[in-house]
């Protein structure tokens, strides 16, 4: 055989390779992890992945949930007990996970627990913000170093939920947008870091969707409130209320959670999965008009949009 015979009969081996290696990726049986499945967007995902040929370990932290979701699911769904802030359940979880795809590897972990805690950053308690560091973005940490040994075997990929509010920090969510720009960060590092071992990691960035998290987020700050001094209450009270009420509405003109799901279900299966997903007209909207205006015309623009007061319309008196 020539020289130039034998690298066309090289290079035609090498396609037939990477040929052979997609089918498989596809012909697996395709395993995904869900945290915080018992309601909205995880919930929706877990039930559409489901529906359309995967298997499915949804998170729960309540039994009546897990009964729940075997209940609603046509296909296959397994509920996992995973509280992302509980060491022992996260070991248990993967050990779990680790044996059912022995062999095959975790075709995907969708870390999507999350909660919102809402309060100026002044009168912010400190365990507040660290029970919403540990739950947004700790725990997905935890989750993900405890199932990549699996994703690591299938090739698998990561998506972390993290949100609008991971790219624009609006006023009084300080606690909740750290948490997501620290998952944006931690998806950015992670990515770069897999690349070599062909593990993806994306992040989907929701705007308002239509889900409890907003009433959770009421009843926070709720408990918010009424730990604050009369002072705190004197300067932040009326636009907390504000701020709560612009929430309220933004939670009920959100999208419906299947929406994400079906984004979800686009990042696990596409060839060439984006780094980032945006979710909803809303969302864009806010990225673009933080990146076209000057800082200080967008906190304007979002201040305004928010029903607060202008600068300096108010002086401070105690
Ligand atoms: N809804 C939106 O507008 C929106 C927008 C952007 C991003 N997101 C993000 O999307 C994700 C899902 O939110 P959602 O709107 O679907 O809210 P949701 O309906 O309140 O669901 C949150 C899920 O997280 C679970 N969870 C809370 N703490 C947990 C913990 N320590 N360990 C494990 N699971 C825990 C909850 O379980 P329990 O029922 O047991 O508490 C629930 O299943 C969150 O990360 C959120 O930040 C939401």
């Amino acid at each position: 055989m020539g020289a130039r015979t034998a690298a066309i009969a090289a290079l035609a081996g090498g396609s037939l390779a990477i040929a052979s290696l997609e089918r498989t990726r596809f012909r697996r049986v395709r395993t995904v992890v869900i945290t915080g499945a018992s309601g909205g967007i995880g919930r929706a995902s877990a039930l559409r992945l489901a529906r359309n040929g995967f298997r499915v370990f949804a998170g729960y932290r309540k039994e009546a949930d897990a009964a729940g979701l075997v209940a609603e699911a046509t296909g296959e769904l397994e509920p996992l007990r995973v509280d992302v802030t509980d060491p022992g359940q996260v070991d248990a979880a993967a050990r779990r996970v680790s044996e059912a795809v022995a062999g095959q590897g975790l075709w995907g972990l969708v870390n999507n627990a999350g909660i919102p805690i809402p309060g100026p950053v002044e009168s912010l308690p400190i365990d507040d913000l660290r029970r919403q560091l540990e739950v947004n973005l700790v725990g997905q940490i935890a989750v993900t170093q405890a199932l990549l040994p699996s994703l690591r075997q299938a090739r698998g990929r990561v998506l972390n939920m993290t949100s609008v509010g991971g790219r624009v920090a609006t006023p009084f969510m300080g606690a909740y947008h750290a948490s997501k720009f620290g998952l944006e960060a931690i998806s950015d590092s992670l990515r770069r870091e897999l690349t070599p071992l062909d593990v993806d990691v994306c992040a989907i960035e929701p705007g308002s969707i239509a889900t409890a998290i907003w009433d959770r987020g009421r009843e926070q700050a709720d408990g918010v409130i009424s730990e604050m001094s009369p002072e705190a209450g004197e300067v932040y009270g009326a636009e907390l209320g504000a701020a709560l009420r612009m929430a309220t509405r933004m939670g009920e003109r959100g999208l419906d959670p299947d929406r994400v799901a079906r984004v979800v279900e686009r990042a696990l299966t596409a060839r060439r999965p984006r780094p980032r997903y945006v979710v909803g007209a809303d969302a864009r909207a806010m990225i673009l008009a933080q990146r076209v205006l000057p800082t200080r015309a967008f906190d304007r623009l979002l201040r305004r949009g928010m029903g607060l007061r202008r600068r300096g319309s108010r002086t401070y008196t105690s």
